[in-house]
């Protein structure tokens, strides 16, 4: 298998005094795409906020290429080569889409600068006729393709994708699913937290099922689909 690039190993996260996640622990490999997937409340968001630093774990290891990142603040985080899209979209309503793009850029963590704001328009085609428009007049599914946008803006090794396709028509839908496809084949290493099992199949390699803040199953996507107990107990499908 390919070097591993990013691991989670028994996190502990807790909100007030209410217990998120319950030892947790995956790893994500170069180039794989890993569905992280559960039910509402499982804790597939919780994982991406403390991967990228917007909440603390409060005990357990993050590490990416093998460096310790458990505890820093989301700014370092960021540069260290994560790149987290938010299931919220945070977007600047009051910027041009050209300008949410433009704020966003920086080098990535090994100096690489991959991305441009022309290169964003190639990939996401649909951005380029709406670059005047302002952030806040988007669509739902504009919006999510503005913030995938962004965070490749920032050259990241790793990109968390927080349930892309939530609320999104099914044009868009598609759209989303076109655009973690080519990233795939770029060779990035994605994250993606899903509810929707569907969606994950053809776009990742592998998938770890999340239950009551702890990780219930490991395998490959197709193993997941093909096992109809884990399927019942732990998805909506
Ligand atoms: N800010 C918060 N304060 C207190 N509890 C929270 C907070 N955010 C999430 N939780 C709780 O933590 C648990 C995990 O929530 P999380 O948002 O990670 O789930 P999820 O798998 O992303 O769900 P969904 O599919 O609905 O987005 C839930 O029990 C939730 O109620
Ligand atoms: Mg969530």
């Amino acid at each position: 298998m390919s070097p591993q690039v990013l691991k989670v190993d028994q996190v502990n996260v807790f909100y007030g005094t209410s217990q998120a996640l319950f030892n947790l622990s995956f790893d994500v490999h170069k180039g794989e795409t890993l569905a992280l997937l559960g039910r509402n409340g499982a804790g597939k968001s919780t994982t991406m906020k403390s991967v990228a630093g917007v909440i603390a774990a409060k005990s357990g290891h993050i590490t990416l290429h093998n460096q310790a990142i458990t505890g820093r603040p989301a700014h370092l985080i960021a540069r260290a080569g994560i790149g987290y899209v938010p299931e919220d979209r945070q977007i600047f309503p009051d910027l041009t889409v050209e300008e949410n793009l433009d704020i966003a850029i920086k080098r990535g963590a090994n100096g690489e600068d991959d991305w441009s704001i022309e290169r964003v328009y190639e990939m996401l085609p649909l951005l380029k006729p709406l670059r005047e428009r302002l952030g806040g007049q988007l669509s739902g599914g504009e919006q999510q393709m503005l913030t995938v946008g962004r965070s490749l803006m920032g050259n990241p090794d790793v990109l968390l994708l927080d349930e892309p396709s939530e609320g999104l028509a099914p044009i868009m839908v598609q759209k989303i699913g076109d655009l973690i496809q080519s990233l795939r084949e770029m060779g990035k290493t994605i994250v993606l937290a899903e509810q929707n099992l569907h969606f994950c199949l053809g776009l990742a390699d592998r998938a770890v099922v999340i239950d009551k803040g702890t990780d219930v199953f490991v395998g490959t996507i197709t193993e997941l689909n093909d096992n109809a107990d884990i399927k019942q107990r732990y998805l909506s499908v």
